[in-house]
Formats: structure tokens, C-alpha cells, sequence
């Protein structure tokens, strides 16, 4: 389409408004070339290149550092050490002062970085990271949390306990009761564009910095920390990420605060960007879990009382594991409603890199031990699984109070898992694959529909705001900022849209901007899949300002009632004549109006208290399912996915097309954690998984054979959000679970659905052979 079209002034609707399956509005440039990353923008004059020197031990002090022949190397041009940090050597995101920019007198982790090097290539500050001497006092070190006490272990930040009624009470009347401990592996994040930082310094205090990050206000704010500048001397600008799946929430500060340190000690631009082994092992990933479980049920399979522990994997220091070891007790009843129970946190310090958000934050792993328990009571009384998820889902009028003492009002799985059902025939296939399987001694197939429940909001209240600034120029187009960050999710088009719609232009007319704390301050992370719902209030805010004043101008102008200034597709109707919407501008800016306005929003609703474990943290819950069928190799433990089915809630979608791509996207996303994505760290703290030759993503060819996405875009969606949309961005990636299940399923088929096969995740060929061989011992059978 042409760009420098003039909009039809006759249209019956805008291109581009809400509800339209308007592209990503970079779909072109990411796939040819033309999208600028950071390490796309032109090179200022005279730039150096940081490069980040890592520690070679997991825990120890540092005795010495000897650097002599790192600042001696060709081209170097200078060193930076913790002790150079100006103001403060803390980027500790929750502020506890437990992560420096560079570590000084001890490391905590094989991989931390403990000096920068600034040379004139990026090839030179590589080569000179090599040749550092450092001595350390190595002292004892733990990187598994199985190989802990994880009752008694040492935490990075208080636990979280929740509870309602007395789940221990429950599980002992319980005629039936069982316990197990499941093992859930970590993830990274493998962003296309790894972290990457350029900062420009300018006169006085000032810095201009060009940093991959979800959160530019935290970059700003902890490099003015480390700096000791004011706030106002930062400017931090993003225009789009390679991915951050949550990767760049806070991972990205001590990249930005390397570059500016460097940068105002040298009064020149400084680019650092790690290559990817090392990107890998200096920055956090998901945390992984292992999770106790004891449950109550009655023959019937209905649940009485559950008890759970999530021990997870910390890292050296807090970061986000308390909000995301949270998160996962919200979610352990997913879809279900327990009448007593209790669930605690414990996130572990270990001597590894700190763990950090995740699609999903620490909800993906509470769901998968869930439905771990839905499992266990499934296969103790020889029932299918999706029996026992539907006997215990939540009640639309009773039983339906969560954990956290929050109402689940807005309960639709009943019907989602009902459509689903019937649309992928669970129920056929399910005689189907046990017919295949009679006759198929070597490859078995295998089924499972789960289903998602998954809370929207930050849980930490604050977080829950955003503005925008929107400026209409003269000639009717328009300029739309707001706090959120793209990667790659189609936040800023949805924005756009929600703009075009409530100006009535076309899309074109709306020039989306890069986000910049100079133009929107104090914003949130772009995270908790709170993007558009944020961002779209208050740019539909701002745009309402704009419009309101446009109609009390032409009201006035053509002395008509405001009712009859009327915002048609490009134009304005007023009274009885139409006038195209640039020219209803241009006589505003000449009338002297102001075309221009911020806007700003915030959650209604939410309140949580941590400390008794209840309150309603959550917006509004999104819900979805997936059936997925899987085949497995009995000889090999490889498997094939088969065919996967999802119907996922978007409310009134936006875009359609951007929401299928985020629940394809985010349904592979979780299906890769779960059954390739392997994190595996040696026995001297080294993490040997870190680049694609070792660490398995899924592959276009891993993808389901047959893959149906349909959106259940049902208008009783319950809050008024953005024109009654959905959150999108984290819920699908826990339909991923369905895989796992699957290959439980046919797992247990060897031995006729008699045993839990109890996998943990990842279900690699491996971990599957190692169970089909296990079950057929137990089942008494030759393997
Ligand atoms: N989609 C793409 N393509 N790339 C990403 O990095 N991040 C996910 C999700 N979808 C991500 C993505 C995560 S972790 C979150 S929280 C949301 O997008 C954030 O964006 P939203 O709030 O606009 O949905
Ligand atoms: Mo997403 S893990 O909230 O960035």
C-alpha cells in the first residue's frame, strides 16, 4: 500500500482500526532486512566498544585481579572495574543491594562479570577480556537446588505462603491421598537480538542511551544510580527488541550502565553487546523447580485438600524470583478449585546466574505442577485426566475462590474445554490412538487436553499504570508515544489502531515512535502481558483529550451542538457538512488549540496483600485450551507432535492475526521448555549449554504436523478493558503443557495407563526412554 496515500474521504470504515487484522506494522522490515536493532543504527564518530571480562570460578573472593595485560592489549583503551563505578555499584532491581554492575570482592557465580573492557573494536575489548589473571579463594559452592535441604536452604527473598482452609486436615480425612515431587526444568530466553546497550554522552551530567530493554524507566533509573546523576540527565530509548520474552525486564541494566560509565569517563559513544555464549551465561533465565505435592481426593477424583512446595532456583540474587516464585503459587490451582490448601515458596540461592522473568513469570511452572497432581489422581483411579480436570474445575456462582482468596468471576473453561472438545474429538481419537497403539508395538500415541487459567495484572500494584502522549499536527497526522516496548509482540500497532479508531483516520496517518523515558516518564516494564491494556487506555485517553477539543472547536466555529460534530472514517461531519480531518486540524491550529496530550491509566480494582496471602492481585483471568496429540519412539524416546488443537480467549481481539501469532508463538515458546530445552550446568558450576549447538529450541520442523488455532472471541468478556479485549502475550505459552501430557500419555500406554509415568520436564528423547523403561520394569515386562 502506499504510504503517502490520501485517505479516501468517502470510506465507509479506516484502514487499520481496532478489530482489523492490520499487519505488525514491521512485519516487512524484520523480514527483509530493513528494521533497525540497536547494532543496525548508524556508528557515531569515535565509538568504542565495551566488552564484559566474566569470572572463571562459581564462589569465591577475589584476591587479585591482575589487568596489566588486558589494558596493555592492542587497541584497549581503557578498564573498568566495580571500583570505578562513579555513585554506586548496584543495579539490584528490587533494591537490596545484592547485585553489582561488577563484582569486587567476591563472585558468586562461574560467569559473572567482574571487569569491562573499552577498546577501539569490539574484536580488540573481546580478545583482551582473555588475557586477565585474577586469583581467588575458591570457596564451596551450590548450583542444584536437589542437591539442598530446600526446606532449610537460604533464600534470596522472603517466601510467600498461601492458604485457605486446612489443607493438612483435609488430605488426612481424604479417602484417598498421595504425595510426589516433580523436577521442572529452567529456560532461556534466545532472543533473536541478543542484549545490547549504546550510550551517547552529552554536556554536563547528561547520557542518551540505546539499550534492548522491556523496562527503559529501570534502565534510566539504575544508571542514574550508578552515575549519581539526577533522573532528568538520562534519556533511555527503545524502538524495538530482537524478543525479550522477559529477558530484557531487568537483565539489561548492567549492559546500559557499563556503556554510560564508559562512555562519561571518555566523552565518547560506547556500543556493548556480548556475543551469544556469553550472553548466555551472564544473564538470567527462567527458573527451574522442584515441586512437592500431597494431595486428598475421593474415588471420584474430586480434590479435598493439596499441598504444595515450590523450591526454585534462584541464582546469586533476588532480582524478580520473589514476584515470579509468587506467581507460580498463584497459579497452582490453575483451572481448579481446591477446598483447602496450601502452597509455599522458596526461592533458593544457588551459585548461578540469577534467574528472571519468563513468559508465563513463574505461572507456567505453577500450572505444570497442578496438572502434575491432576495426573496422579487420574492415574491412582484408572480414570482419563480430562475427567478429573473437568470434576474439579472452578464453579461459576460456588466454588470458586482461589487460593489467594480472590473470586474467579469470570469463569468460562467450562465452555472453552467443552468446544475444544468437540472440535479436535477428543473422544474419538482417544478410541482411535488406543486402537493404533494395540497394534503399534514400537510407536505409541498419546493425548491431552489441558486447560489455562492465567491472572492479568503486575502483582505488584504499582506497576499497574501507564501513560501516553499523543500530538495531532496541522495537517491531521499524528504522532502516539507510550510506555510500552516492542518485541516483536504487536503492541505498538495495537496501539496505533486504538488511536486511529478513536481520531476515525487511517492507520498510515499514525506514526508509531520509539519509546523514550523522555517522552512518557516513570513506566513499567513491558511485562505481565499488561502491555496493551496499559498502553491502549491511556493512548485512548490522550486521543479522546485531542478529540474533545477539536469537537468544542468546530461546535463553536459552526455554531452547532457538540452532538453534532460527528468523527466519520477521514473526516468530520459538522452539521450538515463534512470536512476532511487535516483540514479540521489545520483551522484548529489556527484557531490557537492545543493538538496536543498525555494520557494516563491505571487498573481499577486490584489490591494485594502479601503478608496475609490475600486480596485480589488480578484484573481479570484469560483462559484457553489445547488438545495435543504426540507420538513417541519407544527405541529412541524421540517424539513427533502429531496434531494440536487451541481455542484461546482474546475477548474482543484488537488484531486477530497478531493474537494467533502470539498464541502459535507463545504455544511452541512452552512446548520447547517443556520437551528440548535443556539447561545443564557441570560439576565445577559451568553452564555447558550455551549456544544453539548444545541448547535445543524447537525447529519449524518440530512444529504440530496439523495445528489449529481458533480465538474464542466471546463478547461477555467480563472487565471493560481496551474495546473489551484480552491480554495475549503470556497465557498461550502455558498450552504448551498439553504436549507434556500427551507424552505422558503415551508413556504410560506401555503399561497400559496402570502407572504414573511421573515425568519431568524437559521431556527430552532421554528423560522419555528412561521412563518407557522404567514403567516396563514396573509393569514386569522385558524392555
Ligand atoms: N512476543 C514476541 N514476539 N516477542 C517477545 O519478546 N514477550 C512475551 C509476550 N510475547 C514476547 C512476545 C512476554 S514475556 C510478555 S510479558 C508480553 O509479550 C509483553 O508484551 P504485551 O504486554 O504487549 O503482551
Ligand atoms: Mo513477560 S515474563 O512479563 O516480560
Amino acid at each position: 500500500m502506499n504510504r503517502h496515500a490520501s485517505p479516501s474521504l468517502t470510506a465507509k470504515a479506516i484502514v487499520g482500526g481496532v478489530a482489523s487484522s492490520q499487519r505488525h506494522d514491521s512485519a516487512h522490515k524484520h523480514v527483509t532486512g530493513q528494521a533497525v536493532y540497536i547494532d543496525d543504527m548508524p556508528e557515531p564518530a569515535g565509538l568504542l566498544h565495551a566488552y564484559l571480562g566474566l569470572s572463571t570460578v562459581p564462589h569465591g573472593a577475589i584476591l587479585s585481579m591482575d589487568l596489566t595485560a588486558v589494558r596493555a592489549a592492542p587497541g584497549v583503551v581503557d578498564v573498568l572495574t566495580g571500583h570505578d563505578m562513579p555513585a554506586a555499584n548496584d543495579i539490584s532491581p528490587t533494591h537490596r543491594h545484592d547485585e553489582p554492575v561488577l563484582a569486587t570482592d567476591k563472585v558468586q557465580f562461574l560467569g559473572q562479570p567482574i571487569f569491562a573492557v573499552i577498546a577501539e573494536t569490539r574484536e580488540q575489548a573481546r580478545r583482551a577480556c582473555k588475557l586477565a589473571k585474577v586469583e581467588y579463594a575458591e570457596e564451596p559452592f551450590v548450583t542444584d537446588i536437589r542437591d539442598i535441604d530446600r526446606r532449610a536452604g537460604k533464600l534470596v527473598t522472603p517466601p510467600l505462603t498461601l492458604k485457605r482452609g486446612d489443607a493438612q486436615t483435609a488430605i488426612e480425612a481424604a479417602p484417598r491421598r498421595l504425595k510426589g515431587t516433580m523436577r521442572l526444568g529452567g529456560q532461556d530466553h534466545f532472543y533473536l537480538e541478543g542484549h545490547i546497550a549504546m550510550a551517547i554522552p552529552g554536556e554536563d551530567m547528561d547520557v542518551t542511551l540505546y539499550s534492548s530493554t522491556q523496562h527503559p524507566s529501570e534502565v534510566q533509573h539504575m544508571v542514574a544510580q550508578v552515575l549519581g546523576v539526577p533522573s532528568h540527565a538520562v534519556t533511555v530509548e527503545i524502538r524495538r527488541m530482537g524478543g525479550g520474552f522477559g529477558g530484557k525486564e531487568t537483565q539489561g541494566n548492567q549492559f546500559a550502565a557499563i556503556a554510560a560509565v564508559a562512555a562519561k569517563r571518555h566523552g565518547r559513544a560506547v556500543k556493548i553487546r556480548p556475543d551469544r555464549d556469553d550472553d548466555m551465561t551472564a544473564t538470567g533465565k527462567r527458573h527451574d523447580f522442584v515441586i512437592d505435592y500431597e494431595v486428598g481426593f475421593d474415588d471420584e477424583g474430586q480434590i479435598l485438600g493439596v499441598d504444595y512446595f515450590f523450591a526454585a532456583r534462584a541464582g546469586f540474587s533476588a532480582d524478580l524470583s520473589g514476584a515470579v516464585t509468587d506467581r507460580a503459587l498463584f497459579h497452582c490451582d490453575n483451572t481448579y478449585y481446591y477446598p483447602a490448601v496450601k502452597a509455599q515458596s522458596a526461592p533458593l540461592y544457588t551459585n548461578t546466574v540469577s534467574n528472571t522473568a519468563f513468559r508465563g513469570f513463574g505461572g507456567p511452572q505453577g500450572i505444570v505442577g497442578c496438572e502434575r497432581v491432576i495426573d496422579e489422581v487420574a492415574f491412582a483411579l484408572g480414570k482419563d485426566p480430562l475427567e478429573i480436570r473437568k470434576r474439579n474445575f472452578y464453579g461459576t456462582t460456588d466454588r470458586n475462590v482461589t487460593p489467594y482468596h480472590q473470586t474467579v468471576e469470570d469463569n468460562i473453561i467450562h465452555r472453552i474445554v467443552a468446544e475444544l472438545e468437540a472440535s479436535a474429538d477428543y473422544a474419538g481419537r482417544r478410541q482411535a490412538i488406543a486402537a493404533f497403539n494395540a497394534g503399534s508395538p514400537v510407536l505409541k500415541r498419546g493425548l491431552a487436553l489441558t486447560p489455562v487459567k492465567f491472572g492479568i495484572s503486575f502483582t505488584a500494584t504499582h506497576f499497574n499504570q501507564a501513560g501516553a502522549l499523543v500530538h495531532v499536527y496541522a495537517d491531521g497526522s499524528v504522532h502516539l508515544n507510550h510506555g510500552g516496548t516492542e518485541m516483536g509482540q504487536g503492541l505498538y500497532v495495537k496501539i496505533a489502531q486504538v488511536v486511529a479508531e478513536e481520531f476515525q483516520i487511517d492507520i498510515d496517518q499514525v506514526k508509531i515512535t520509539a519509546t523514550t523515558t523522555a517522552k512518557v516518564p516513570n513506566t513499567s516494564a513491558t511485562a505481565a502481558s499488561s502491555g496493551t491494556d496499559l498502553n491502549g487506555m491511556a493512548a485512548q485517553a490522550a486521543a479522546r483529550t485531542i478529540r474533545q477539543r477539536l469537537t468544542d472547536f468546530a461546535a463553536e466555529k459552526y455554531q452547532v451542538p457538540a452532538d453534532q460534530v460527528v468523527f466519520l472514517p477521514n473526516r468530520v461531519r459538522v452539521g450538515n457538512q463534512e470536512i476532511a480531518f487535516g483540514a479540521l486540524t489545520q483551522q484548529a491550529y489556527m484557531a490557537r488549540v492545543q493538538l496536543s496530550a498525555t494520557g494516563f491509566y491505571k487498573t481499577p480494582k486490584i489490591h494485594w496483600d502479601r503478608d496475609k496471602g490475600q486480596g485480589t492481585p488480578f484484573y481479570y483471568f484469560a483462559y484457553g485450551a489445547a488438545c495435543a496429540e504426540v507420538e513417541i519412539d519407544t527405541l529412541t524416546g524421540e517424539t513427533m507432535v502429531e496434531r494440536v488443537d487451541i481455542l484461546h480467549e482474546t475477548g474482543r481481539s484488537l488484531n486477530k492475526a497478531i493474537d494467533i501469532g502470539q498464541i502459535e508463538g507463545g504455544f511452541i515458546q512452552g512446548m520447547g521448555w517443556l520437551t528440548t530445552e535443556e539447561l545443564v550446568w557441570d560439576a565445577k558450576g559451568r553452564l555447558r549449554t550455551h549456544a544453539p549447538s548444545t541448547y535445543k529450541i524447537p525447529l519449524a520442523s518440530d512444529r504440530p504436523k496439523i495445528f489449529n488455532v481458533t480465538l474464542a472471541d466471546w463478547p461477555e468478556a467480563g472487565e471493560p478493558t481496551i474495546h473489551r479485549s484480552k491480554a495475549v502475550g503470556e497465557p498461550p505459552f502455558c498450552l504448551g503443557v498439553a504436549v507434556f501430557h500427551a507424552i505422558s500419555d503415551a508413556v504410560a500406554s506401555v503399561a497400559d495407563h496402570r502407572l504414573c509415568p511421573r515425568l519431568d520436564a524437559p521431556a527430552t528423547p532421554e528423560c522419555v526412554l528412561m521412563a518407557v523403561e522404567r514403567l516396563n520394569r514396573e509393569a514386569g515386562r522385558p524392555a
